[in-house]
């Protein structure tokens, strides 16, 4: 079947009795159980079933099981958040002592969990440029348990060479963990080119409708176990509904990704074009340093993008002030086209070292391109541009 329409029926099917398509929202805390010997049988995991929905829930776990049949992997759990997605990952991956090397451009807040809260706990991150093989390979040492990364990178689209990874990875007994949330497995499946584990924040393009938050990580059985284990007790489970808002909204993943991707390629030329442009960040321009690997490892470049203005920082909010259609927010994904200002934003975790080290200039601007007509929200950066 093609990804399309594993993304329309897979892991879904009719309800047997009812016939309804539509799944049911199991908006429960709790499950009665038969009798106390089959409640104690669910405890002590003799025979499955459900107990209490911070363990898990018939609705979260339909979506759970159709985000690693996308991902072509064979389980997951969802989490309330894409960071608590990322925190549950790191703590089941490795305890006091141990190490993960991080790309060291990634959304803004898994970088302040990854510098702040995980060496308060024991585990040391040191942050790399993973598309820099070599570098990556040195950063590694016998204590390194996982390998973290996102390609396309938030918010600078660096590409990173994901089969590369996965090899040295391996080399080395780590895992390779890759956030996939910038390009979906509509674009790219990270575990086909060699990745153990797949990370989402289901906030953005899965949920599609900029209405939901929520996260998901995807690999093994015997892996998503152990992460399902820590994650029952740390309790920051998905609430069913959004569970639910996510299966609605991955319905219709295919088309609006072809959508997004469609559009952000004829911005970014026309931004590529444009006399107070500097610079264009987006895989799909033939002058983007990882567009032939982008080719290479993903179906089409996505929806997301960054330049930067010839007038710098000051531009950029002239610019993000005299949008009329855009709107000025952070997150992405979403059907309404988001501009934001990296540096003193998603990014603002980041010291101006730290920032000028992954390359997000003080002046960059990110979009998160929607699904209004592409030629209005050229339009729209055209009558902002001329108030620069
Ligand atoms: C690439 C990426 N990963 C993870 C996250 C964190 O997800 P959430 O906001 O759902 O916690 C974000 C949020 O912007 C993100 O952009």
């Amino acid at each position: 079947m093609h990804i399309d329409s594993k993304i329309v029926h897979g892991g879904q099917h009719p309800d047997k009795e009812t016939g309804a398509l539509s799944p049911p929202i199991f908006q429960t805390s709790t499950f009665a159980f038969r009798d106390a010997d089959h409640g104690a049988r669910l405890f002590n995991q003799e025979e499955s079933g459900y107990i209490y929905t911070r363990l898990s829930n018939p609705t979260s776990d339909l979506l759970a099981k159709k985000i690693a049949l996308l991902e072509s992997t064979d389980a997951g759990v969802l989490f309330a958040s894409g960071l608590s997605a990322v925190f549950n990952l790191v703590i089941t991956v490795a305890q006091a002592g141990d190490h993960v090397v991080s790309d060291d451009t990634i959304y803004g807040g898994t970088f302040a969990l990854f510098k702040t809260i995980m060496p308060r706990l024991g585990i040391t991150v040191t942050f790399v440029n993973t598309a820099d093989i070599d570098a990556l390979s040195r950063a590694i040492t016998d204590k390194t348990k996982l390998i973290f990364t996102e390609t396309p990178a938030n918010p600078t689209m660096k590409i990173v060479d994901i089969a590369a990874c996965a090899a040295l990875a391996k080399k080395n007994h780590a895992l390779l963990c890759v956030d996939n949330t910038f390009a979906t497995p509509y674009l790219q499946r990270p575990v086909e080119l060699g990745a153990d584990i797949v990370l989402h924040s289901m906030t953005k393009y899965f949920g599609g409708h900029g209405d939901i938050i929520g996260g998901a990580v995807v690999g093994s059985k015997e892996f998503i176990h152990e992460l399902w284990e820590n994650a029952k007790e740390i309790g920051g489970c998905i609430s069913p509904f959004n569970a639910w808002l996510v299966l609605r909204g991955l319905k219709t993943l295919a088309v609006r990704m072809d959508r997004h991707s469609k559009s952000a390629q004829k911005i970014a030329e026309y931004l590529s074009r444009h006399k107070k442009v500097e610079r264009v960040y987006f895989p799909g321009l033939s002058s983007h340093p990882g567009h032939d690997l982008a080719k290479k490892q993903m179906s089409d470049f996505g929806g997301m993008l960054g330049f930067d203005l010839k007038g710098g920082k000051e531009a950029g909010k002239v610019l993000m002030n005299s949008v009329k259609l855009c709107i000025l927010a952070v997150s992405l994904g979403d059907v309404d086209t988001l501009i934001e200002h990296p540096a003193s934003m998603t990014h603002s975790t980041y010291t101006d070292e730290e920032l000028r080290a992954c390359g997000i200039t003080a002046g960059f601007v990110r979009l998160s391109v929607g699904l209004e007509h592409v030629d209005d929200i050229i339009d729209d950066l055209e009558q902002a541009m001329a108030n620069i």
